[in-house]
């Protein structure tokens, strides 16, 4: 990964006058990259002069910052109880069949991220998926397929 220092530079720069803002120097790194590559902390942690190891045990402590790459797209399954019951373990293996990836893992090419949630308050359409933020419920096998090909448009269900 080529990293833009500039870029890198400016989020320094926002947070150069409070040296205790490491968490959101690190949410805005992590925005701008959709997660935290190690030689960006590592570029930071010299710039900032604090120990690369606080980083990333602030890195790990919280769940929100990712460091391995995001793909294109984030399709969140939930496996709460009400979608469960609904046939959300059918879906989550339709999904993760159809990219060949397990939950929690990126496809080769970057397209997309499978992660598995617990009820995003939309109990009412499951089983449902999240998929870059938008939610699709009552899901099918077949409106997996039409969603994960990119013709989502009629099958949007999203609350
Ligand atoms: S259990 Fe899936 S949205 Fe509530």
């Amino acid at each position: 990964m080529t990293v833009d220092l500039e870029k890198v530079n400016s989020i320094i720069e926002k947070y150069r006058d409070d040296r205790e803002a490491f968490i959101a120097l690190l949410q805005d790194i992590s925005a701008e990259y959709r997660y935290l590559p190690e030689e960006v902390i590592r570029y930071v942690s010299e710039e900032i002069e604090v120990p690369v190891s606080r980083l990333f045990s602030l890195a790990t402590f919280y769940t929100s910052f990712r460091l391995e790459p995001r793909g294109e797209h984030e399709v969140q399954v939930c496996m709460g109880t009400a979608c469960h019951v609904r046939g959300a373990p059918r879906m989550l293996d339709k999904v993760t069949q159809k990219l060949n990836i397990k939950p929690g893992e990126t496809t080769e090419d970057k397209r997309f991220t499978v992660e598995t949630v617990n009820c995003v308050g939309a109990c009412a359409l499951g089983p449902l998926l999240v998929y870059d933020g938008k939610y699709y419920g009552k899901l099918t096998q077949w409106k997996i397929e039409k969603l994960l090909e990119g013709s989502n448009d009629e099958d949007d269900q999203s609350s």
